[in-house]
């Protein structure tokens, strides 16, 4: 079932879950996440991010999205992740994405302002949902930048979403995308700042590498999407590799197998502790 993610957050903003928003690159990745969220009858967000239409073309990849949503006898919301120009959202919202991402997160706040509100203009046409950045996540969606983290300042969110009146908000407070050199901490003191400050559901990118313990910290304290992308291609990346090394790969398709493993493992993990078991009920 598609589903707007305006809906799936303003449900767990009712209470203490979070949503698993899991990037995905192939259909096996589909296939696993999708499995693992079915079997424990949790909402789910599929997403890709654009610096990913490299190896997997938008024209391609997001129609096969959209269709699995369609089928799955969950909510599955299908979000375009680190969207950074207007035509591209533009292709995302065409094909039928019912959420998508500004990343102005490197802009001076006013500029990231005004991109973000011809976003949110756009997307209204399509009643998809609207995500965007303020303050600076480390490291990079694709490993390619070491960028420095910068914390959201919880005045910059309050004027950031008055502004724009985005649906959520993706925040920096210690977090940073790809695996971690060091196992993060992140700053509770500054999100639950911004909590207090704003009531849009917050966005926890850089989800790869964090603590159980934090993570629920987390949802506990206005975090309503966690993304998690390295994850799931490590552990799509290992199960592959450990298939091969115990003599399980006979030909292509128990390569297609393992993949489909590998992401379904993970996602398990990660719904568990993100406490979106059993809540896709709210929706039916
Ligand atoms: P990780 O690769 O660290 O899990 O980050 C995912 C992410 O934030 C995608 O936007």
């Amino acid at each position: 079932m598609l589903i707007n993610m305006k809906e799936l957050l303003s449900a767990a903003q009712k209470s203490d879950w979070a949503v698993g928003s899991f990037s995905v690159s192939n259909m096996e990745m589909v296939l696993g996440i999708i499995k693992a969220a079915e079997e424990t009858n949790s909402p789910i967000i599929l997403q890709i991010a654009q610096v990913r239409l490299k190896q997997s073309p938008l024209e391609l990849i997001g129609p096969l999205m959209i269709a699995a949503a369609k089928n799955a006898n969950v909510p599955v919301a299908v979000h375009f992740d680190h969207g950074l120009t207007l035509e591209i959202i533009k292709l995302a919202l065409d094909i039928g994405f019912t959420s998508v991402m500004f990343d102005g997160s490197h802009l001076p706040l006013e500029e990231n302002i005004t991109k973000t509100l011809l976003t949110v203009e756009l997307a209204k046409k399509y009643g998809a949902s609207v995500e965007a950045e303020i303050g600076c996540v480390g490291g990079s969606e694709d490993g390619s930048d070491d960028i420095a983290i910068n914390c959201t300042s919880p005045e910059d969110a309050v004027r950031f979403v008055d502004a724009t009146n985005v649906d959520a908000l993706a925040i920096a407070i210690g977090n940073a995308h790809g695996n971690y050199k060091e196992t993060p901490h992140l700053r509770f003191d500054i999100l639950t700042k911004v909590r207090d400050s704003v009531s849009v559901p917050l966005v926890l990118h850089g989800g790869t590498g964090i603590l159980p313990e934090e993570f629920i910290k987390c949802r506990k304290n206005g975090i309503k999407k966690i993304n998690i992308a390295t994850a799931t291609f490590d552990s799509v990346c290992n199960s592959v590799s450990d298939a091969f090394k115990s003599g399980g790969i006979n030909g292509y398709y128990d390569i297609q197998t393992a993949e489909v493993d590998g992401a379904y493992n993970n996602a398990l993990k990660h719904i568990k502790i993100f406490d979106c078991s059993n809540k896709a009920d709210l929706f039916r």
